[in-house]
């Protein structure tokens, strides 16, 4: 496979002020030699090949706004090397801007009081897209997209679904080897996030386009994601295609049990009491606690089980010893906690 984006070790640090507080402080702040430094990208080493969705995914603030902005010559790396389409992306940013098509989710490249036709027929002039490969992108985007409702629309009157899906279509335009989609259905609702995810599987498809995406909705990653990689405080906790993470952690199970008489107050009190009880009695019946952890949706008491300490059978009798069981379900392990277990260390 033939690659296009190629990180080898790549760091940022942020030099921040410790601020002081009060108006004294802000005075001393003017002169003050008291920095932080922030590691915001920690030796971060990729290789992201043609064509490829990549989910680049990691809790709020774990660097993966910082990473794009590198990517796309934003920002320069404090260290380490990128190469994006062979070239260096913060030396050559107008270079590179022709390769690339970006989109940060709620903020909007388009001209706000343009029909978005407009916005796009100026691209295309800053791009110098031929009226061919323009016009050929149109139909694409029509086939999938109601165009009609949208082309003469002023950007500031659209809704916040509809200047998203325009600053997707916008990013294509000049048929760039790689977009960048930093948060891209935040805020969004059911149906704008399918259109959304329709969108992008479709021209990645037709134009072989590469696809970074960060999203926080696992729904995007499976959608769209064959390759997912994980990184948190700057640092990569797993690169590797998506059902390789479901395989790290194939021995869990959840078991999912209504402890309560119908009618009963599910409070979110209530089932708190109820899951801290049912912990320190499996606690009480199991020597290693690691085998399992509790936690509560609604009515019902959720326990992941590590079917490589315990069984699924075991954790249910030592249950009803004490509880009636009203209904059950066991459940594989979603992507959503697996990756919520990476987050929290659990690797
Ligand atoms: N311009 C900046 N100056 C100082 N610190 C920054 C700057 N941009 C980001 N950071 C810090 O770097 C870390 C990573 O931020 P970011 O890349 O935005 O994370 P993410 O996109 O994963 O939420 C955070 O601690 C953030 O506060
Ligand atoms: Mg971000």
């Amino acid at each position: 496979m033939e690659s296009i984006i190629e990180l080898k070790n790549v760091s940022k640090e942020f030099k921040i002020l410790n601020r002081h507080e009060g108006v004294k402080g802000s005075i001393k702040d003017l002169f003050s030699r008291d920095y932080k430094i922030v590691n915001a990208v920690n030796d971060i080493s990729m290789t992201i090949n043609k064509g490829e969705i990549v989910g680049y995914l990691g809790p709020n603030g774990a660097g993966k706004s910082t990473t794009i902005k590198m990517m796309t010559g934003v920002l320069e790396p404090s260290s380490g090397e990128i190469l994006c389409n062979g070239v260096i992306p913060y030396k050559k940013r107008s270079e590179n801007a022709q390769n690339i098509g970006v989109v940060f989710g709620q903020r909007s490249q388009l001209w706000w009081s343009l029909p978005v036709v407009e916005s796009f027929k100026i691209l295309k002039d800053i791009y110098q897209v031929p009226d061919k490969d323009y016009n050929d992108m149109m139909e694409l985007y029509s086939s999938i997209v109601d165009m009609e409702n949208l082309l003469h629309k002023p950007v500031r009157q659209m809704s916040l679904g509809q200047r998203t899906l325009c600053d997707i279509l916008a990013a294509f335009i000049h048929n760039p080897a790689v977009v960048f989609l930093d948060e891209p259905t935040i805020g969004l609702d059911v149906a704008m996030k399918a259109k959304i995810r329709e969108l992008v599987k479709t021209l990645n498809h037709e134009k072989n386009t590469t696809v970074i995406l960060t999203t926080h909705d696992m729904g995007d990653v499976d959608a769209l994601c064959k390759r997912i990689v994980i990184i948190d405080k700057g640092k990569m906790l797993f690169d590797n295609d998506i059902e390789h993470l479901s395989e790290l952690f194939g021995a869990y199970r959840t078991l999912i049990l209504s402890l309560n008489k119908k009618g009963t107050k599910c409070d979110e009190e209530h089932m708190k009491k109820l899951s801290d009880d049912v912990l320190s009695l499996l606690s009480e019946e199991f020597s290693d606690t690691s085998a399992f952890s509790l936690s509560f949706a609604d009515d019902k008491t959720e326990i992941l089980i590590d079917e490589s300490k315990t069984s699924v059978v075991k954790v249910l009798n030592a249950v009803q010893k004490k509880y009636k069981i009203y209904d059950m379900h066991l459940q594989d392990i979603s992507t959503e906690s697996v990756i919520r277990k990476i987050y929290e260390g659990g690797i």
